[in-house]
C-alpha cells in the first residue's frame, strides 16, 4: 500500500478510535477519550475531502454540498447534545444511530445505481454478461448487506426513539414473530435472486428489499418492552457499525472499515454485558415484553408484601450525622429528580462532620450504561468515591447507613432469594447487610422490572418518601441544623 498523506490520516484516525474507546472505559478519562476520537474523525473527514483521489486522479469537487451538509449536521448535532437531558440520552443515541443506519443504506442505493449504470454502459458498448462476474457479485453482496442492515437499523432506531419519548406504544399482534421470520426470509430470498440475475432486471427487487427491510426494522422493535429499549438500541448500534463497515469495504476505505467494525464489536459487547448484568438472555429481551411500556417504571401493581416503616427527616438526619460510614446507592429516580447536585452537597456536609461517605454503583442502575457515573460526574462527585458493585458489597457489612436514592431493582434481594422472580440471578447491591437502610422514593411502586421489593419490608429498612431532590434538600437542612 502506498503510504501517502491520506493513508497516514486514516492510520492516525484509526489509532485515535481505538485509544479513545479504551479511554471511555473509565470515568476519569472518558471525556478526553471522546474528544480524542472526535479529533481523529475530523482528521479522517478533512483528509478525505481535500486529499482523496480516485483511480483517474480526480479529487472531490462538490464542496458546496459537502460543507453545507457538514454545517447543517454539525449545528443540529451540537444543539441536540447541549440541550439533551441526562434521562433522554438513550433517546438521542437512538436517533443518531438511526441516522448512521440511513447513511449506510443510502450509500448502498447510490452504489447499486453506479453498478447498474456501469453494466448498462458495458452492454451498450457490445460487452457480454461475463462483465458481471465474481468481482461485481462481491460488490453487490456488500451493497445488499449494507442496505438490509442499514435500513433495519434506521427503522428500528426510529421506533426505539419514539418509544423512549412516549410517542409510540408497544404494539404486538398474534403471530408477529412468525411474520418477522417470514419477512427476513423474503428479504434474503430477494437478495439471493439479485446476486444470481442480471442487474438490469433486478432494479425493482432492489427497492422492494429497501421497503421490506424498513418494515422488518419496525416490526422487529415494535413488540419489545419499552423499558428494554436501551438494550435494543445497543444492538441496533452494532448493526449500524456493521452497515458502515460494508461502506468501508465498498470504498476500500480503511478508516470507515475500522470505525464500523469497532462500533459493531462495541455494540455487541455492550448488548451482551447489559443482558448479563440483568441476568436475561438476548432472546428474552427480544421476545419478552419485560418492564411494560413505561421507561420510567412503576406501571405494575403496588407493593403488597407486608408492613414497612417510615423514618422522619429528623431521625434520618440524626442517624446519618452520627454514623461512621454512609453508603449512597443512586438509581434511576435520582436521575429523574435531577438531585445529583444536592446529593453531592449532602456528601460534603456529612464529610465535614467526619462521616466517611461513598457511593455504590450498580452496572445497570438507571437506564443506560454508565448512567450513574455520568450523573454524579455532572455534580463533580470525585471518582474516588465511587465503588463498583463487588467492592461495595464487600463494604456493606461495615457500613452504618445505606441511603438508597431512587434505586429499586438493583437492591432487590429477590434476585438472590426468589428463584421465581424475573430478576433471579441478577447480581445486586447487598445493602441489607448494612446496619441501617434508608430508602428514598416517592411511593411503594415497583421499578423497571415491575416487581415488589422485599428490602422495603425488612426490619433494618425505613422508607423516606418524597421526590429525591426535595427529600435531599430537607434532609440537608436537618443535618445542618444538628450542628
Ligand atoms: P428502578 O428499579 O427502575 O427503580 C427506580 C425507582 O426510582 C422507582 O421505583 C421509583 O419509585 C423511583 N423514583 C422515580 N422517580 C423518582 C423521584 N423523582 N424521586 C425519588 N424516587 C424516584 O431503578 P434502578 O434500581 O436504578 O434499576 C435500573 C433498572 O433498569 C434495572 O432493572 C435494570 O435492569 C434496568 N435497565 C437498566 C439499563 C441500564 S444499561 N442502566 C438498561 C435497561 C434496563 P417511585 O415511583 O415510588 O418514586
Amino acid at each position: 500500500m502506498e503510504l501517502n498523506i491520506l493513508t497516514l490520516c486514516y492510520l492516525i484516525a484509526s489509532v485515535t478510535f481505538i485509544v479513545g474507546l479504551k479511554m471511555l472505559s473509565h470515568p476519569a478519562s472518558a471525556r478526553k477519550g471522546n474528544l480524542l476520537a472526535a479529533a481523529g474523525m475530523t482528521i479522517a473527514i478533512l483528509g478525505t475531502i481535500f486529499l482523496y483521489k480516485d483511480s483517474e486522479g480526480n479529487g472531490l469537487h462538490n464542496y458546496a454540498w459537502i460543507f453545507a451538509g457538514l454545517l447543517i449536521g454539525g449545528v443540529i448535532g451540537t444543539l441536540a447534545a447541549k440541550k439533551v437531558k441526562m434521562t433522554a440520552m438513550p433517546e438521542m443515541v437512538s436517533l443518531f444511530n438511526g441516522m448512521g443506519g440511513a447513511c449506510a443504506a443510502l450509500i448502498s442505493i447510490v452504489e447499486f445505481n453506479h453498478l447498474v449504470k456501469g453494466y448498462g454502459a458495458h452492454l451498450a458498448a457490445g460487452g457480454g454478461p461475463e462483465f458481471f462476474a465474481v468481482l461485481d457479485k462481491t460488490t453487490l453482496l456488500i451493497i445488499l448487506l449494507g442496505l438490509i442492515i442499514g435500513s433495519i437499523s434506521f427503522a428500528g432506531s426510529m421506533i426505539a426513539w419514539g418509544k423512549l419519548n412516549g410517542r409510540i406504544k408497544d404494539i404486538s399482534f398474534k403471530g408477529q414473530h412468525l411474520v418477522n421470520n417470514l419477512l427476513i426470509l423474503l428479504i434474503f430470498g430477494l437478495a439471493a435472486y439479485l446476486l444470481i440475475a442480471s442487474p438490469a432486471q433486478t432494479v425493482p427487487f432492489f427497492y422492494a428489499i429497501v421497503v421490506l427491510s424498513l418494515v422488518y426494522g419496525i416490526f422487529f422493535v415494535m413488540p419489545i418492552g419499552g423499558a428494554d429499549m436501551p438494550v435494543v438500541i445497543s444492538l441496533l448500534n452494532s448493526f449500524t457499525g456493521v452497515a458502515a463497515a460494508c461502506g468501508g469495504f465498498l470504498y476500500d476505505n480503511k478508516v470507515m472499515l475500522t470505525g464500523g467494525i469497532l462500533v459493531g464489536a462495541a455494540g455487541t459487547l455492550l448488548t451482551i454485558l447489559m443482558c448479563k448484568a440483568m441476568n436475561r438472555s438476548l432472546m428474552n429481551v427480544l421476545l419478552g415484553s419485560f418492564g411494560g411500556s413505561a421507561a420510567g417504571g412503576g406501571a405494575a401493581a403496588a407493593a403488597s408484601g407486608g408492613t414497612y416503616k417510615e423514618i422522619s427527616l429528623s431521625d434520618a438526619a440524626t442517624v446519618m450525622s452520627y454514623a461512621n460510614k454512609v453508603m449512597i446507592v443512586p438509581g434511576y429516580g435520582l436521575a429523574v429528580a435531577q438531585a445529583q447536585h444536592v446529593c453531592h452537597e449532602l456528601e460534603k456536609v456529612l464529610e465535614a462532620k467526619g462521616v466517611d461517605v461513598k457511593y455504590a454503583i450498580h452496572p445497570v442502575a438507571g437506564r443506560m450504561p454508565g448512567h450513574m457515573n455520568v450523573l454524579l460526574a455532572e455534580a463533580d462527585v470525585s471518582y474516588e468515591k465511587l465503588l463498583e458493585m463487588e467492592q461495595a458489597n464487600d463494604e456493606f457489612k461495615s457500613t452504618d447507613v445505606v441511603l438508597v436514592l431512587g434505586a429499586n431493582d438493583v437492591v432487590n434481594p429477590a434476585a438472590k432469594n426468589d428463584p421465581a422472580s424475573p430478576i433471579f440471578g441478577m447480581p445486586i447491591l447487598e445493602v441489607e447487610e448494612a446496619k441501617t437502610v434508608i430508602v428514598n422514593k416517592r411511593s411503594m411502586k415497583p421499578g423497571y422490572a415491575g416487581i415488589e421489593n422485599q428490602l422495603f419490608f425488612q426490619p433494618r429498612t425505613s422508607m423516606l418518601f418524597g421526590d429525591a431532590k426535595k427529600a435531599l434538600q430537607d434532609l440537608l437542612a436537618e443535618i445542618k441544623s444538628i450542628g
